[in-house]
């Protein structure tokens, strides 16, 4: 944990943005996964991490507006629970490390909830996305659970995001470390990439290493040599001459701040001179981003930028024609590049996806479009110094997608469909990495960026191969 006085902070700066009512932050609770005991690796809530602290399933917060109390609800162990887990610190020890004085046993929070309910108050919270979380707040506050999203508090929504996107400088050291994790796993990864090795034998070293430096992984990590499959999580696959094995992997530190990183490279050491052509244009994508990312500039028009240097090397190999301006305008490389940009990562991969796109990567400025590409961007607002976002620019041959834009004509005039015909055999690449967005302009972050240029790659895997 930090130092009690962070929580502290951010809990003042929390209550300096709110106005009146009672907020309502809910911890996690165990999940099982095949029988009530047997659970799934315990993850707290990131809001209630961020603002209490603890990392401890079954508590939940109050935070009252008005007098400003904190207090922290939760049930002591009983001599039957240690007896099973032995000695443990009681809620009130727990609460005073993050700067708390008031504790309450689980249940009294209700009685307190409908009291400010029957009083008229607001109460404020986020919208659950877990089920047992979403079946107790709707009996904390009598409403139906299918009726919660009705009452979810915009201005604690806006205010969470406000505090949570700009990183300080002891969660920017925090995440070097989940980057630093990353690079292992990376470069593990390069060093078992051989033919006859099953996608399965990479994914779990690669659990391994996050395990062994941290938390785990920050997302089940994707090991596929069918990269042009995005969120590909079957690694039953074994590892082929010729082609190209992705992979887009992360880690939590013990404080559960994420990286998120994504590399590409051959299974046998080299890349051909087609893979490598496709690789420098990705390449290219990734590093027009870095030179863009600075305050102010929206992230939307990263991306669309990002997007021109797929679109205009996909034409220099004769796959796009036209006018590439007109064609990204159009959506036209999102036949190659289905997906956005990036997003913000921080205390989860993806940060903040619970609270709701509108808040946490569109503001009253900025609105999701509807152009294909675009249409996938999760974050579109303007960038902040403080935050940190990834990058990871792609271009993928997907066979079904291909068939259903050829069929329908979609992005007609810029596609030149014979030639991509050629690299249905292609699969995917994409190139992934962390920023920091600064005063100035952004750095990357993690000390040692994965090797990334063909050349970084092929001269890792020929030093480094099991
Ligand atoms: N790990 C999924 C992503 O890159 O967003
Ligand atoms: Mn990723
Ligand atoms: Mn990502």
């Amino acid at each position: 944990m930090f130092d009690k006085k962070t929580y502290i902070n951010r809990r003042q700066a929390l209550k300096a943005r709110l106005k009146n009512g009672v907020v309502l932050l809910p911890g996690n609770s165990e999940s099982s996964a095949n029988y009530p005991s047997n659970t799934y690796l315990f993850r707290q809530d990131s809001t209630f991490l961020y603002f209490f602290g603890l990392n401890h399933p079954d508590y939940a917060a109050l935070i009252d507006l008005d007098s400003g109390e904190e207090i922290l609800y939760g049930d002591d162990y009983s001599i039957d629970d240690i007896i099973w887990m032995g000695p443990q610190p009681t809620l009130a020890e727990q609460a005073e490390q993050v700067g708390v004085t008031r504790t309450a046993p689980l249940q009294a929070i209700e009685e307190r909830l409908k009291k400010a309910i029957g009083q008229g108050r607001r109460i404020h919270f986020l919208p659950p996305y877990r089920g047992e979380t979403t079946l107790r707040m709707a009996s904390w506050l009598g409403i139906q659970p299918q009726r919660l999203s009705d009452y979810v508090s915009v201005e604690l929504a806006v205010a969470v995001v406000a505090l949570r996107e700009i990183k300080d400088d002891q969660e920017i050291a925090e995440m070097e470390r989940a980057c630093a994790i990353a690079t292992e796993m990376h470069t593990l990864a390069m060093a078992m990439c051989r033919p006859g090795v099953v996608e399965q034998q990479i994914s779990g070293a690669l659990d391994g290493v996050a395990l062994r430096a941290g938390a785990g992984v920050s997302f089940p990590s994707i090991v596929s040599q069918n990269g042009e499959t995005l969120h590909n999580h079957y690694h039953g696959n074994v590892l082929t001459d010729g082609r190209l094995l992705l992979v887009d992997a992360g880690a939590e530190t013990n404080l559960n701040y994420c990286s998120d990183f994504t590399r590409t490279f051959p299974v046998n050491g080299r890349f051909t001179t087609r893979q490598k052509e496709v690789y420098d244009i990705v390449l290219a994508a990734n590093d027009r981003a870095f030179e863009l990312s600075r305050p102010d500039v929206c992230y939307w028009q990263i991306h669309n930028a990002a997007c021109l240097v797929i679109a205009e090397g996909l034409k220099a190999l004769g796959l796009m024609q036209g006018d590439m301006q007109e064609a990204v305008a159009a959506g036209a490389q999102a036949l190659f590049m289905p997906h956005g940009l990036g997003h913000q990562v921080g205390l989860d991969v993806h940060d903040m996806e619970n609270i709701g796109e509108k808040y946490v990567g569109y503001d009253e400025e900025t609105l999701r479009s509807s152009t294909p590409g675009l249409s996938s961007l999760r974050m579109g607002k303007r960038l902040k110094p403080g935050q940190v976002i990834t990058v990871e620019p792609g271009i993928y041959f997907i066979p079904a997608l291909v068939d259903k834009w050829g069929k329908e004509g979609l992005g007609g005039e810029f596609i030149n469909y014979a030639r991509v015909r050629e690299y249905l055999d292609f699969g995917g690449i994409r190139i992934e990495d962390n920023l920091l967005v600064t005063p100035t302009g952004n750095r990357l972050m993690g000390k040692h960026r994965p090797p990334v240029t063909t050349e970084e790659i092929e001269t890792y895997m020929a030093e480094h191969r099991q």
